[in-house]
């Protein structure tokens, strides 16, 4: 169940809202602004937005306030006179709000938009997958699809894209999250060792295995196992591979009896698997059999509106970490964040903000602090306002006003 702030000035509209909320068993409270909505929370770390009309300045630097502190943030909806479903994405994006609907509320449709962006905002809390984008979206919404399942899972996408992250996803929203996750990287090994890591090997099996050991599928025994940068795994093992998904069966190196397991596998990989399997480096029926389900994670380029938000968080988590007072970014150096390309996807943005946490040398990062690397890469792209006022606390950066914009509401989940 939610708690859902319905802005209480539009009084038609909120009523009908509530009695759709209401009847999906949320907890509806009207509030009149932003500074009740505050008090009513006791200056929690959730806090609702209210919205009526064109936000004046005062109301804006309130709203990126309360948009700051929390990251994946509750969902935030808007109902407007706006009809044309394109002009009512176009406000939500320019609010940074997650949707816009229509008036005259339609219950219906009230309770299915809210109840997804809840559901998201969940997935987005317990996976720590973070993003605006469609395709962070959709990926989420795969992950809660086939995470119960055991079937085997593909992830594919560049280097620091998030595929690990997306894998303990699988792993935390199925039955199996109080087992095991282990990850195994397939290329960090030759042939012989993986094997053993893999299957663990019996006493005496090879010069040096003084004991018995373990592998990876008996200790992810109940649990998920990743293999990493599959593309590299040996064809021998590939082989040992192929059978061990088809019977969740094998033995252990110089064993000469079967283990059974149930080991949910996910593999992943950066390289382009159709491709080694027509090289001959890839066999082509594990290919096949790994690829029953396909999560592609793309580059951080292909989805920049979720630089903002992913920024926002790591500022957030270092400064807590490295024990500094941050406000924020300013428009400039959000602009050159935008613009570059992004070679090392999330991993390189997450490790940039961390190293500027540090050693930037007052509350707000300016262009100056970004190396001159990433200042002089990339492309041009123009950013619409709400990628830059939420996360400018700099002075600059307000947020358009609207004349559409009749009335928001802004859910919390307890
Ligand atoms: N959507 C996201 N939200 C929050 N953090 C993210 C997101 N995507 C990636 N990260 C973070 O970026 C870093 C790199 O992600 P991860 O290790 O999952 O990438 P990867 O695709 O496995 O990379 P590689 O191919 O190099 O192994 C991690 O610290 C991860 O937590
Ligand atoms: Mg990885």
């Amino acid at each position: 169940m939610a708690r859902v702030f319905v802005d209480g000035r539009a009084v038609e509209a909120a009523i009908a809202v509530r009695q759709a909320v209401q009847a999906d068993g949320h907890e509806v409270e009207f509030v009149e602004s932003v500074r009740e909505l505050e008090g009513r929370l006791g200056g929690a770390a959730e806090v609702a937005l209210v919205l009526t009309g064109p936000p004046g300045e005062s109301r804006a630097a309130a709203m990126r306030g309360l948009f700051e502190t929390e990251i994946p943030r509750p969902p935030v909806l808007g109902l407007t006179e706006e009809t044309q479903p394109d002009a009512r994405r176009q406000l939500a994006r320019s609010f940074d709000l997650d949707e816009a609907l229509a008036l005259p509320v339609d219950p219906d449709e009230v309770r299915v938009v809210l109840q997804t962006h809840l559901d998201r905002y969940d997935l987005q809390r317990q996976t720590g997958i973070i993003g605006r984008t469609e395709a962070v979206r959709e990926i989420l919404e795969r992950v809660h699809m086939i995470a119960p399942v055991m079937s085997t899972v593909l992830l594919t996408g560049e280097s620091g894209t998030g595929k690990e992250l997306v894998a303990r996803a699988f792993h935390r929203l199925s039955p199996r999250r109080a087992r095991a996750f282990i990850a195994v990287n397939c290329a960090a090994l030759p042939e012989s060792l993986l094997e053993s890591e893999l299957f663990g090997h019996e006493k005496g099996a090879f010069t040096g295995a003084t004991s018995l050991r373990r592998g990876m599928f008996e200790l992810a025994d109940g649990g998920t196992l990743l293999l990493d940068e599959i593309a590299e795994m040996p064809l021998p093992t590939q082989t040992r591979l192929l059978r061990v998904l088809e019977s969740r069966r094998f033995m252990r190196v110089g064993g000469d009896h079967e283990i059974q397991v149930s080991v949910r596998v996910v593999a992943a990989t950066n390289r382009d698997l159709r491709q080694a399997v027509e090289t001959g480096e890839f066999r082509r029926d594990l290919y096949y059999r790994l690829n029953v389900l396909n999560v592609h994670v793309p580059p951080l380029r292909d989805r920049r509106r979720d630089i903002p938000v992913l920024i926002r968080r790591f500022i957030s988590e270092f400064s807590r970490q490295h024990d500094r007072e941050f406000r924020g970014l300013a428009p400039e150096a959000l602009q050159i964040l935008l613009d570059y390309d992004w070679p090392g996807n999330v991993r390189e943005l997450r490790n940039l903000i961390e190293s500027m946490v540090v050693l930037a040398p007052g509350s707000v990062i300016r262009p100056e602090d970004i190396p001159p690397e990433i200042r002089s890469g990339g492309v041009s792209l123009v950013p619409s306002p709400a990628h830059i006022a939420p996360v400018v606390d700099a002075g600059a950066g307000s947020i358009p006003s609207s004349p559409q914009l009749a009335f928001v509401f802004r859910t919390l989940v307890d």
